[in-house]
């Protein structure tokens, strides 16, 4: 266990193995989202996960530069949302990201979503864009064309996915350029999607984990009755009382054993740093790896309703559960 940073191969660059999240699940501030940031970067954090769509870059990007901290020390993430696809759009969407964050290179850029489909922040849990569409490859790879154009411009240092699945990213990868490096998934205890992972590590790419505490204050539309609460189940509890720390740290701790980067959020000084200080040291025994990988419940808890189209039977229909993709 340790915070050295994780070489990428293709590349020559390395990234930092625990990243900060900043999404403010539509109830935290832009202002008390930077002041996170801000002790987050004093804490040690050096990995910050943005998107455009979070509404803060810019509040980020004041942190950012008043920090002191060499831009070379710092791997900044951001992401296209899902009403910028298409070339043209991810270069004009980048560039803002770059304008608000006050950077002149992004390390890591991700289509956030694979779907073109808009909701209104806020929405609830039936909200639907009447222009909604399903995966159509064709299209997408007109976004990813954007995507290597910044590459090749030399603004942004890597790209990659989130949210994609095996079906998707198979139809994807031989279409490629220049090819994503990560995959950002959402990846806890409960829902490990173990096949997803290997796959993604085959190819080459690394598995970013988003949601690696079960997201507990996510926005009410993702929250559903049968959803269970990581921090909250027994063998967790159990395994973090015989380590003496919190269930938080027992679902970094396991995210980084397993080879995936975790970004966790708080807006808590006193959380920030019990997240950043799991993977350091005290790592989970081979026993208590194998009883976490029982823990495993098939738990999505960001199902993505809201991006449904017209015909769309469920949230299921996002994920390509049958291998797949819906149309
Ligand atoms: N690519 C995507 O589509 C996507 C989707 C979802 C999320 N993300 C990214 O992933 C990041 C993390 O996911 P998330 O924010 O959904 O959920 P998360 O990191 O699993 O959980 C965050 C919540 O856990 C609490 N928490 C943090 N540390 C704690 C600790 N040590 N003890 C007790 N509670 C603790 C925080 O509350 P306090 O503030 O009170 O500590 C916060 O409300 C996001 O911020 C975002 O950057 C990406």
């Amino acid at each position: 266990m340790s915070t050295h940073n994780i070489p990428i191969t293709a590349t020559g660059y390395s990234i930092p193995p625990i990243g900060m999240g900043s999404f403010g699940s539509d109830h935290i501030s832009a202002d008390v989202m930077a002041q996170a940031v801000r002790t987050a970067l004093k804490i040690g954090y050096r990995n910050i996960d943005c998107a455009s769509v979070y509404g803060n870059e810019r509040e980020i990007g004041g942190v950012l530069s008043s920090s002191g901290i060499a831009r070379d020390e710092l791997w900044i993430t951001s992401k296209v949302w899902n009403d910028s696809h298409g070339k043209a759009n991810v270069i004009k969407s980048a560039k803002q990201s770059l304008h608000d964050l006050g950077l002149d290179y992004l390390d890591l850029y991700l289509v956030h979503w694979p779907f073109p489909n808009y909701h209104p922040p806020f929405c609830d849990v039936d909200s639907r864009s009447p222009n909604a569409r399903p995966f159509i490859i064709e299209e997408f790879m007109d976004t990813w064309a954007g995507m290597e154009a910044l590459v090749t411009e030399g603004v942004v240092r890597h790209i990659g996915t989130s949210n994609m699945t095996e079906a998707k990213l198979r139809l994807m990868l031989p279409n490629c350029s220049i090819r994503p490096l990560f995959n950002e998934m959402e990846l806890h205890p409960t829902f490990q999607q173990r096949a997803l992972v290997s796959f993604v590590k085959a190819e080459g790419m690394i598995p970013i984990g988003f949601s690696p505490l079960g997201s507990p204050n996510r926005p009410d539309r993702d929250k559903t009755e049968a959803d269970l609460v990581d921090m909250a189940h027994p063998i967790v509890v159990q395994i973090a009382r015989d380590h003496n720390v919190h269930p938080a740290s027992i679902c970094l701790k396991w995210a980084h054993q397993m080879g995936i980067i975790p970004i966790p959020l708080s807006t808590k000084e006193r959380n920030l740093r019990s997240n950043f200080e799991a993977i350091q040291s005290d790592p989970l025994t081979a026993e208590e790896l194998a009883l976490l990988r029982d823990v495993e419940s098939g738990n999505r808890l960001i199902k993505g309703q809201v991006f449904l189209w017209e015909g769309a039977r469920g949230w299921q229909d996002l994920w390509d559960e049958d291998g797949t993709i819906a149309r």
